[in-house]
């Protein structure tokens, strides 16, 4: 074991940094970080962090290109100060949804993404409800996957009646993803099928496959990006007779006009993480964040004191 635990934030955000640094006990680390008058970006590690077990708690949310960057810049920098061990936390992973070449001539960013962070110097990365579980492999350095489920389980347990509900994901990729919140809620599931046409921003979710009728339906889905498919589903759901429904998304990217489709949405409410900051702008009475510190505080603590984290999944 490193004998020292040092924790540091990039910009992304700084918010939730702060409130893992409460839960840790551990007070962020004094990083400066800066942009030059010809946009180059630059950071200086304030404090000795020789031979320290380092955690850089850093989504890669928008501006994704910028925090990915930063991110970078900071692994480096850490580095080059002789830190034992970098750890990367990135609850929210940007560029996750290229994750394939489903088309001829096109990236793999998600792939591209985790060989940077290798290449800067990341030792570990800890991230949450990846969109995909086999991003993990892109990696050839310990991916610690931990996932919001547990989380948004003990809120709902706590603050909603789940005599009558459904988890729902609005589509088959995320059906494992539902299941896994549905068995911890110990509630059925039901799988919208999504398409997405012409543009790939834009998915519609015609049908349902399962019993929605008369119950409370939680949607539950990795990201919401611009709300097109998690609004559509609600739409479908209402249409095959659910009584009312809400959302829990991990992710809250929340582009374009996508909480003006919540709010004109049959959409009670949606739960999202805060592994992303929520701009005063994007502020809707219908959209409740819950805190992921608090787990993403237990998971630092257990790495580096190199126990089981298995304690976050039950
Ligand atoms: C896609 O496969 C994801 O799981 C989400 O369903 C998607 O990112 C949501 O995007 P949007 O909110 O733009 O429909």
């Amino acid at each position: 074991m490193y004998s020292k635990l040092k924790l540091f934030s990039g910009r992304a955000n700084q918010e939730l940094a702060l409130e893992v640094a409460r839960h840790t006990g551990i007070p962020l680390g004094e990083v400066e970080i800066k942009k030059f008058a010809n946009d180059n970006s630059w950071v200086k590690i304030k404090e000795n962090v020789r031979g320290t077990n380092v955690f850089i708690i850093q989504p890669t949310c928008r501006p994704v290109n910028d925090n990915l960057m930063e991110l970078l810049i900071m692994i480096d920098a850490l580095r080059r100060s002789s830190a034992a061990k970098i750890n990367c936390v990135i609850p929210y992973y940007g560029y996750a949804r290229s994750d394939k070449k489903d088309q001829p001539r096109v990236p793999i960013t998600a792939k591209l993404v985790a060989d940077l962070l290798s290449t800067a110097g990341a030792d570990r990365i800890i991230a949450m409800d990846l969109h995909s579980d086999q991003i993990q492999g892109f990696f050839n350095i310990p991916v610690d996957h931990l996932t919001s489920q547990v989380t948004f389980a003990r809120y709902f347990r706590e603050h909603l009646d789940l005599s009558n509900a459904v988890v729902v994901s609005p589509d088959a990729g995320g059906a494992h993803r539902a299941r896994y919140l549905a068995e911890r809620l110990k509630l059925g599931l039901a799988i919208g099928d999504k398409r997405r046409t012409g543009n790939n921003d834009e998915a519609t979710v015609s049908s349902i496959i399962g019993d929605v009728k008369d119950k409370t339906v939680i949607l539950h889905d990795d990201i919401l990006d611009t709300g097109g498919s998690l609004t559509d589903a609600a739409r479908t759901a209402m249409q095959y007779g659910a009584s009312r429904v809400i959302a829990a998304c991990v992710h809250g990217v929340l582009s374009r006009d996508a909480v003006e489709k919540i709010n004109e949405s049959p959409i009670e409410q949606v739960f999202i993480t805060n592994s992303i900051p929520l701009p005063e702008a994007n502020r809707s009475p219908k959209i409740v964040q819950i805190s992921i510190a608090e787990m993403l505080a237990v998971a630092i603590k257990k790495i580096h004191t190199e126990e089981s984290l298995s304690i976050l999944f039950r």
